[in-house]
C-alpha cells in the first residue's frame, strides 16, 4: 500500500494525473492537496471523488506549518508536486503571488519531505512537474534538451527555474531522491479559459474578439494533455533519481496557425460559413518578454523510458473543441464571478 501526494490535484493537469493513478493503482492512496485557488475547481474531478482510494485536502503549500503537520500524519512515500500559478500574464501583473506559491510552497514540500525521509530514502520519491519555459526562447530553429541552459524570461518561468533549482539542491546537498520533468504546452479539456485554446473556444462560440498577441507568429510544441499524464506515470515509477526528463508533442505551431485552425474546426461544429470567425481575429499589444518560440527534444524519455506522444494533434484537438462545446455548463461555471474582473482588466472589455 502506498500513500501518494499530488499537489495541485483539482487543476488542469493535476486533474488527469489524478485520475490517471487514482484509476490505474487500486492500491495507492491517493491525496489530492489544493488550495482551490481560481484555477482549482473540484468539478474537475466528479467522476473519480467518490473511490475508495481517492482523499482530498484543501490546504495552501505556502503554509509551512500545515504542510509538516499533513507529512507527519500521513507520511507518504511519494509526492508528484504540480500545485502553482501557471498563468504568464498574470505573472507579469502580480509576480510575488508566483513567488511564493511557486518558490516558498515548493521548497516547503522539500522540507517536509526530507524531515519525514531522512532515515531511509529507499522507495521514496519528490516529483517535481516543471516547464519548458525555463528554458527561455529559442530562434527559428533547434530544441530543449535536459542541458540546455536555464534562461527563463516571464516571472512565472523565473519562478519554476527556481523551485527547479532547489529540487535539484535537495538532491545534491540532502540526497532527497527527486526527479523532475519539464513539458511543453499542454491541450485538453479542464484547462483554464485564461489560456489560449480554452479562452479562444469560449470566445469564438460568443462571438468574442480573439485577441491576439503581437503579430501572432510566436511558436509552441502542443502535447495533448493526457499524454502528459502518462509520461507522469511513467517518471514516476520508473524515470531515475537525480535526473530531468524533457516532454513534448513535436507538434509545434505558431499561434496565428493554430488559431485559424481552430476558426475553422469551430465555424463547422457551430454551424457557421466556413471562416464567420476569422473576422473576430484582432491584433493587441503583445506580452511583455513574450518568448519567441518553445519545442522539446524528448529523445531522453523516449529512449530510456519507450515514451511517446500516443494521441494524433488532428484527433486530439478535435476531441477538446468537442469536449468545451459539451461542457458548457463547466465553461459558465468558470467564467462567471472573478473570471469577468480579470478579463475587463486584461483584455478591456
Ligand atoms: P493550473 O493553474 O490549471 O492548476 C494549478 C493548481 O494548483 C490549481 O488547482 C490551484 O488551485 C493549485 N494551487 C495553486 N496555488 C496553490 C497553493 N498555494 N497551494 C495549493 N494548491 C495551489 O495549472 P496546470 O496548467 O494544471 O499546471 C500544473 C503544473 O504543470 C504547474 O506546475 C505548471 O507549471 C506545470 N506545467 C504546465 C503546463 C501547461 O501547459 N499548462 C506545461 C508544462 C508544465
Ligand atoms: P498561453 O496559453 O498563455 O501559454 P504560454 O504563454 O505559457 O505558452 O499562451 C500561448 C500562446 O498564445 C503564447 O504565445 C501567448 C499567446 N496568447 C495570445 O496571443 N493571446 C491570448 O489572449 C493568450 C492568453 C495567449
Amino acid at each position: 500500500m502506498k500513500k501518494i501526494l499530488i499537489t495541485g490535484g483539482a487543476g488542469f493537469i493535476g486533474s488527469h494525473v489524478v485520475r490517471l493513478f487514482v484509476n490505474k493503482y487500486p492500491d495507492y492512496q491517493i491525496f489530492n492537496l489544493d488550495k482551490l485557488t481560481y484555477a482549482g475547481n473540484l468539478e474537475n474531478l466528479s467522476d473519480i471523488d467518490q473511490k475508495p482510494n481517492y482523499h482530498f485536502v484543501k490546504g495552501d503549500i505556502v503554509d509551512a506549518e500545515f504542510i509538516n503537520q499533513l507529512f507527519e500524519k500521513e507520511r507518504f512515500d511519494g509526492v508528484i508536486h504540480l500545485a502553482a500559478e501557471s498563468h504568464v500574464d498574470r505573472s507579469i501583473t502580480n509576480p510575488m503571488e508566483f513567488i511564493f506559491t511557486n518558490v516558498v510552497g515548493t521548497v516547503n514540500l522539500l522540507n517536509a519531505a526530507k524531515n519525514l525521509w531522512k532515515e531511509n530514502y529507499e522507495g521514496k520519491r519528490f516529483y517535481h512537474i516543471s516547464t519548458d519555459e525555463v528554458y527561455g526562447a529559442l530562434g527559428e530553429t533547434g530544441s530543449f534538451k535536459e542541458t540546455t541552459p536555464y534562461s527563463p524570461h516571464s516571472p512565472y518561468s523565473a519562478s519554476k527555474a527556481s523551485s527547479d533549482h532547489f529540487v535539484r539542491a535537495y538532491h545534491d546537498t540532502y540526497g532527497l531522491p527527486s526527479v523532475i520533468s519539464n513539458c511543453s504546452n499542454n491541450y485538453g479539456p479542464n484547462q483554464f479559459p485564461e489560456k489560449l485554446i480554452p479562452l479562444f473556444i469560449n470566445n469564438i462560440k460568443h462571438n468574442k474578439s480573439l485577441p491576439v498577441y503581437g503579430k501572432g507568429i510566436n511558436v509552441r510544441d502542443w502535447l495533448y494533455v493526457e499524454d502528459h499524464a502518462r509520461a507522469i506515470d511513467l517518471i514516476f515509477h520508473k524515470g531515475q533519481t537525480g535526473s530531468t526528463y524533457n516532454i513534448g508533442g513535436n507538434n509545434e505551431w505558431r499561434n496565428i496557425d493554430l488559431i485559424k485552425k481552430l476558426i475553422e474546426i469551430l465555424d463547422h461544429k457551430l454551424g457557421r460559413p466556413a471562416g464567420t470567425s476569422l473576422s473576430l481575429i484582432t491584433y493587441v499589444t503583445d506580452r511583455a518578454g513574450h518568448d519567441l518560440r518553445y519545442a522539446i527534444d524528448a529523445t531522453k524519455l523516449h529512449t530510456e523510458l519507450g515514451w511517446q506522444p500516443t494521441i494524433q494533434f488532428d484527433e486530439g484537438f478535435d476531441a477538446t473543441v468537442d469536449w468545451y462545446l459539451a461542457n458548457e455548463k463547466w465553461l459558465d461555471n468558470v467564467t462567471s464571478g472573478s473570471y469577468q474582473e480579470y478579463y475587463r482588466k486584461m483584455y478591456g472589455e
